[in-house]
């Protein structure tokens, strides 16, 4: 590699590779994960379980970049040179190029297993391997990995391309040059890395979901409307979406499952989902995606 191709910020070991890294999932969050890196210039291999999957996720990223043409964070041209920067595959050795993998599946431990350990039966032996977790233990998901030094959670908010922060989430496995890698990389990315300890929810999740669960729970008692309650959250804590109005973003299954994964962790009842939004979920009202969850949506 020439001089002037030298990455100052990562090890010698990722140095000598090329600035490509895998995304595995092409869901809703893998597919942000995927923008932001493309966006930055990395060329990515998005791994997806088959060729309807993939076809799903390049309509959603088509879309997302087009929200940010529009918004003038991209033009057409960077938006082409991004499209050819990106490798669709649903074979796991297209990854073995890859500097970073990162896994964003289905919230659900035996599903993320069983995609790290291939994942790491196919990446280079000095590639960092992320979980995406939202909220199961990154100790409890590394189990089954041979090499837990260069495994950690890499937590993005969404929508990926506009939120900042990304919960770096370390194991006491997890080697300090794997932290210090990963943080570079975030830095590239223009995003702030968060070190955040393995604590059932990590920060985020733990402050975020009592807070909509405790939301849906005056809706159930009748203690204001939705739109009254959202109101309260966006003009009295000057948030961008009141509690509800977030949860249907988020995805109502998605917040059920962060709460009964921690509440399993915890045992604090805290955790426990309010009645209304488990029986949300059983009706498939799970929010935006699904057209209805407390608000109607327009397909
Ligand atoms: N690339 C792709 N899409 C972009 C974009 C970009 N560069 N810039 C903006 N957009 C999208 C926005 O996401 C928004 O999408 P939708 O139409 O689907 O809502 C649309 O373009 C319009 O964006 P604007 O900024 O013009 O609109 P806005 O001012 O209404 O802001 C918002 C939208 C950024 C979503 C804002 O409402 C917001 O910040 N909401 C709160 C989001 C939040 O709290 N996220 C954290 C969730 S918790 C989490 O992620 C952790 C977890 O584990 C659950």
């Amino acid at each position: 590699m020439a001089e002037e191709e030298q990455r100052p910020w990562l090890s010698a070991e990722l140095n000598n590779m090329a600035d490509e890294i895998s995304v595995i999932g092409p869901g809703h969050m893998g597919i942000g994960i995927t923008q932001v890196f493309l966006q930055v210039g990395y060329n990515v291999v998005l791994v997806g379980r088959s060729r309807e999957s993939l076809d799903k996720g390049m309509e959603r990223l088509k879309t997302s970049m087009g929200k940010a043409i529009k918004k003038g964070s991209l033009n057409e041209k960077e938006a082409e040179k991004m499209l050819n920067a990106l490798h669709l595959s649903s074979d796991y050795h297209d990854i073995a190029g890859s500097i970073l993998i990162i896994e964003a599946v289905s919230e659900n431990f035996d599903i993320k297993t069983d995609v790290l350990k291939n994942a790491e039966a196919h990446a280079n032996n000095t590639a960092i391997i992320a979980t995406n977790t939202s909220s199961i233990p990154i100790h409890k998901l590394g189990n089954g990995l041979k090499n837990r030094e260069r495994f950690l959670g890499m937590h993005f908010f969404n929508p990926v391309p506009v939120m900042k922060p990304i919960e770096l989430i370390i194991s006491k496995e997890t080697s300090e040059q794997a932290i210090s890698d990963v943080k570079n990389i975030i830095d590239k990315l223009g995003k702030t890395p968060v070190m955040v300890n393995d604590y059932p929810g990590f920060i985020a999740n733990r402050i975020l979901m009592p807070f909509i669960n405790e939301a849906i729970i005056a809706l159930e008692n009748g203690a204001a409307d939705k739109e009254g309650i959202d109101t309260i959250a966006k003009l009295g804590f000057n948030h961008p979406m009141g509690p509800l109005e977030l949860a249907d973003f988020i995805g109502l299954d998605v917040c059920k499952d962060i709460m009964d994964s921690i509440y399993m962790e915890t045992g604090n009842a805290k955790f426990i989902p309010s009645e209304l939004l488990s029986r949300l979920v059983k009706e498939g009202k799970l929010g935006r995606k699904s057209g209805e969850g407390f608000y109607i949506y327009k397909k």
